[in-house]
């Protein structure tokens, strides 16, 4: 256990203290411990959870709880859960004992870790009633790597050899780590660490634990005997770093000498003189015994490519003594003799035996033509004494010039008189050109132009013949013939043709030859073409081939609608017309707010002249207030198409139309001098624009000047908009049965106004029939019998009068006295006789009503439907007919039969207007019961020719009539 911060020793005391102190308030708390741990696979973990601090009222740690749950990623589980004095629930591989958990010792011990145990955990401790904690512990299960050190048990200084050394590290985790080697040489005694290491990256096995290996490659000297080389590895799960010594030993090198240890051998006993014998032989033997090079076949590439270096080798082993000469010779196809290329000469007559002279003597000569060289490795030394060499032509061969060209390689040697000659035959090949697919548009339309590009690709040489081929009914027809820059077209009106060219630095070539022509889904569809590629690389010529599908995109028209104004509620079908594409296959959706809310695969008609497909689809919608803020599209899906075309249909011009209420009077049954409103309610129209009118008796109410005052509630619900209009008057008897009408124009959805009628009647008031008119259109100079009646009167005293502008009438009226009727009320009836004339035109007339108890009067209008008339005007007459010269004449006219009497006379002589002298009558009543006038003008007859004009305007109708005289003295 850990220490303990607080002063509480172990807690079986604290238990007993607790006892004391039944009612204090209880808390608990876990010791601070670490919440990571780090284990050593197959190790046991403990994942410490103590109680450092209890303060409470009864501690029960009997009947306490603990849970400790496990989580990795998504995996859960609980590894030990106790509760209540019981082991519920245990890994086989936990351990916490009960006796522990009284001692306030939760920690949980995992026997034999394994990395599916890394991960979370959590312990979390319940004592009753009421107290809680928990504590996290994150587990790490780290694997110790597995260090095996590889190496040649002995190895030999000095002779130039190399000594490999390995670490291998396996099975650790994780997977980072690090691997030096370490070299302790005796004689500084002091560590070194390699350099010259090779490090593989690591690599994982199954288990998620890694392998690495760590190499040294060294050319161990003499100076190193005696060395000892230790491989040192860092991981997490060494405390410190981890050694392991390599089991290797250095030596010095034992000198093998195959003649003369034989020698050695059979004299091994005798004495210094006879080793200077055996000396004196081994030298012989080394630098005066000569022995003939053998020469091997001259070894070359498998492929000798046009323009690249190629090397070519002639070994020459097993002479003696080492001066030598190596030349190298070419014959081309055109040749008649060999050319000498290069040539090497080892000349070193003398080489110390035992020393490691490495001197090479060089001679190169270069071919005045060629950059072709040779390489010699170095002369080496076998075992036996002899010498070897290699010798390397670097070649640069061209296809053209060096294709079947002899090589031959030379070697002369003292012990031979006649050079040794090996000869091969250079067999130069090209880089076959590749072909890949032909490049065509993603899309081929109808009408349009295509490029096919046919990519030819690294090849050498130059050289190479194109063809395109088109199949034209099963055939292939050539179009075109590219050979080395000689173009034939041989449909040069339909395809033109043009060729881009790449070079690289290795001399290989690329080119895209690509043809252009219009295609047409008559000549072209289904159409294919080949591109064809001969080339000295190629013993058959390679194709390519590519199909035209030839696609003509749809063209949308706008979508109509039917109707063209839409109203909310009623069906609307939208059309839209699809046209121009090809192939045939389409599909057409229709869209709301850019969701789907129909598929179809329409029936498609033909165009025959173009082969084109087209058709129209349909969609029917009741549209709502919704769709005011809503756009359908007709949305077609075509092969042709990169992306879907549409057209948009936006229901703007959608309309609602007014419900328009009947009229309705508050209070119901008004009374005099009772304010009353009339309300009419117009409800769910669209758009807002709207035209509400009030009228009273035909007359339109203008709230400044009636006595009725106009009020509006406007309001808009879901989009719809509606209002409630309102007319408010006090009502007076003159307001008895006057007609109120509405009406309501909502141009957007109709022209024709809505109207609503209601006649205002007032309480207790009498009631005027129609008036009744005989004739039905009155004219003027003719007899009018008006008549009515008033009924609903209380008691019969009363008086029922006709009233002529404020004047009563006494003629043509007759009354019936007072009837009681079955109603129990009184009705007069009155009528009205009279000649109408000009002067009732818009001459107010009225039946008047008297309630002679009460004093209240009822009047009742009529309106007489009389036209206007316009005048009459007779030709100008002269009085005397004849006047003389200086005589006083009167010029007159008669304006006859107008209505209503206003009339503006204007004179004029010549240009001028008479103003003064002009006199005109007042109108008078006629015999037609219009008026009639005369209107005089005065003149002075003067000689020659005058003219007067009279210019009648009657102001009601605004005509003019003008009458001209001319006067001739
Ligand atoms: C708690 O229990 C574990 C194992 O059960 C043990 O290793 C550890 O030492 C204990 N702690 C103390 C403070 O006794
Ligand atoms: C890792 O090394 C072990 C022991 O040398 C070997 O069995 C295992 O195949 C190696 N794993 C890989 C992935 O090479």
């Amino acid at each position: 256990m850990g220490p303990v911060r607080s002063s509480l020793p172990p807690l079986v005391p604290v238990l007993a203290l607790l006892t004391l102190v039944p009612h204090s308030e209880s808390k608990v708390t876990l010791k601070d411990s670490p919440s990571f741990v780090q284990v050593v696979r197959n190790e046991n973990g403990l994942l410490e959870c103590e109680i450092a601090e209890f303060s409470g009222s009864k501690m029960t740690l009997q009947n306490s709880s603990v849970l400790w749950s496990f989580t990795n990623g998504a995996e859960k589980s609980n590894a030990f859960v106790y509760i209540s004095g019981v082991i519920r629930e245990k890994w086989k591989e936990a351990e916490l004992l009960s006796s522990s958990i009284t001692h306030g010792n939760m920690s949980l011990l995992l026997k034999d870790v394994a990395y599916k145990h890394a991960g979370q955990y959590q312990c979390e401790v319940y004592i009753p009633p009421n107290d809680k904690a928990t504590k996290t512990v994150t587990l790490e299960v780290i694997a110790r790597p597995t260090v095996i050190v590889t190496s040649e048990k002995t190895v030999e200084v000095g002779t130039g050899g190399e000594m490999a050394l390995s670490c291998q590290l396996s099975g650790y985790f994780p997977c980072e780590s690090n691997t030096e080697w370490l070299q302790t040489t005796p004689a500084q005694g002091k560590l070194r660490v390699l350099t010259d290491v090779c490090i593989a990256p690591p690599v994982k096995n199954p288990d998620g634990t890694c392998n690495i290996s760590t190499e040294v490659r060294l050319e161990p000297g003499v100076e190193d005997i005696g060395s000892t080389f230790t491989c040192r590895v860092f991981h997490k799960s060494f405390t410190k770093p981890y050694q392991v010594e390599a089991l290797v030993t250095l030596k010095e090198a034992e000198i093998h000498l195959s003649k003369a240890s034989i020698i050695g051998s059979i004299i091994g006993s005798i004495i210094t003189s006879v080793l200077v014998l055996g000396l004196g032989i081994y030298f012989y033997m080394r630098f005066y015994y000569k022995v003939a090079p053998y020469v091997s076949e001259i070894q070359k590439p498998v492929k000798v490519i046009h323009r690249e270096p190629a090397e070519l080798t002639c070994q020459v082993s097993g002479f003696q003594p080492s001066v030598i000469t190596i030349a190298w010779y070419l014959k081309r196809l055109k040749d008649a003799e060999m050319k000498l290329i290069a040539e090497w000469q080892e000349d070193n007559v003398f080489h110390f035996p035992l020393s490691k002279a490495k001197k090479i003597g060089k001679a190169e000569k270069k071919n005045e033509t060629d950059d072709w060289k040779v390489r010699a490795g170095r002369i080496q030394k076998s075992g036996d004494g002899t010498f070897s060499i290699s010798s390397v032509l670097e070649i640069y061969p061209d296809i053209f010039m060096d294709n079947e060209a002899e090589i031959t390689c030379k070697v002369i040697h003292p012990s031979n008189s006649e050079a040794i000659c090996k000869k091969i035959k250079l067999h130069v090949d090209g880089i076959p050109p590749k072909l890949a697919r032909i490049i065509k548009p993603p899309v081929v339309l109808h009408n349009s132009s295509v490029m096919l590009t046919c990519p030819i690709i690294c090849f050498k040489p130059r050289p190479v013949k194109i063809t395109w081929y088109k199949n034209v009914h099963g055939q292939k027809t050539p179009l075109l013939v590219l050979d080395n820059a000689n173009e034939k077209n041989i449909f040069p009106d339909k395809y033109s043709h043009y060729m881009r060219r790449f070079n690289y630095s290795d001399c290989t070539v690329s080119v895209y030859s690509t043809i252009r022509f219009n295609a047409t889904i008559q000549e072209e569809d289904k159409s294919q073409y080949f591109c064809a590629v001969e080339h000295i690389g190629l013993t058959n010529p390679v194709e390519e081939q590519v199909q035209l599908d030839v696609k003509a995109f749809p063209s949308l028209d706008a979508i109509l609608s039917d109707p063209v104004n839409p109203v909310i509620g009623e069906m609307l079908t939208l059309t839209c017309r699809v046209h121009s594409f090809y192939p045939e296959s389409i599909t057409v959706h229709w869209l709301k707010d850019d969701v789907i809310v129909e598929s179809k695969t329409p029936k498609t008609d033909l165009n025959s002249k173009h082969e084109l497909h087209e058709f129209i689809s349909s969609f029917t919608i009741t549209p709502t207030v919704s769709d005011l803020q809503s756009k359908y599209k007709c949305q077609v899906d075509h092969e042709s198409l990169m992306y879907p075309r549409f057209a948009e249909y936006i229901p703007e011009n959608l309309v609602s139309h007014p419900t328009v209420s009947e009229i309705t009077c508050s209070p119901d049954i008004p009374e005099v001098e009772k304010e009353l409103t009339l309300t009419c309610t117009i409800s769910d129209y669209y758009p807002n624009d709207i035209q509400v009118e009030w009228f009273r008796n035909e007359v339109r109410i203008n709230s400044n000047v009636s006595h009725e005052k106009i009020e509006e509630q406007s309001s808009c619900k879901d989009g719809l908009h509606s209002k409630v209009t309102m007319v408010t008057l006090t009502p007076s008897t003159d307001d008895h049965q006057a007609e109120y009408r509405v009406e309501v124009c909502h141009s957007k959805s109709s022209t024709k106004p809505i109207k609503k009628n209601f006649q205002l009647t007032l309480k207790g008031s009498p009631k005027f029939s129609v008036f009744v008119m005989e004739p039905e259109n009155p004219s003027y100079g003719k007899d009018l019998s008006v008549s009515c009646s008033v009924s609903g009167i209380s008691h019969p005293n009363v008086t029922v009068e006709w009233y002529k502008a404020s004047q009563l009438i006494h003629n043509g009226v007759t009354k019936t006295k007072p009837i009681l009727t079955s109603e129990n009320t009184y009705k007069v009836d009155a009528r009205l006789k009279f000649f109408v004339t000009a002067e009732d035109f818009e001459g107010e007339l009225f039946l008047q009503y008297k309630d002679n108890d009460k004093g209240d009067t009822f009047k009742r209008d009529i309106h007489l439907p009389l036209q206007a008339v316009t005048p009459e005007v007779s030709e100008i007459e002269c009085q005397p007919a004849y006047p003389r010269k200086g005589e006083r004449a009167i010029l007159y006219c008669k304006i006859d039969h107008f209505c209503p009497v206003d009339i503006l006379v204007v004179w004029s002589k010549g240009w001028t207007e008479c103003k003064d002298e002009k006199n005109t009558e007042t109108p008078k009543i006629n015999e037609k019961g219009l008026y009639s006038t005369v209107t005089h003008l005065p003149i002075d007859v003067v000689e020659g020719r005058t003219e007067y004009i009279c210019e009648v305007r009657h102001l009601k109708t605004n005509d003019i009539v003008e009458k001209t005289y001319v006067l001739h003295v």
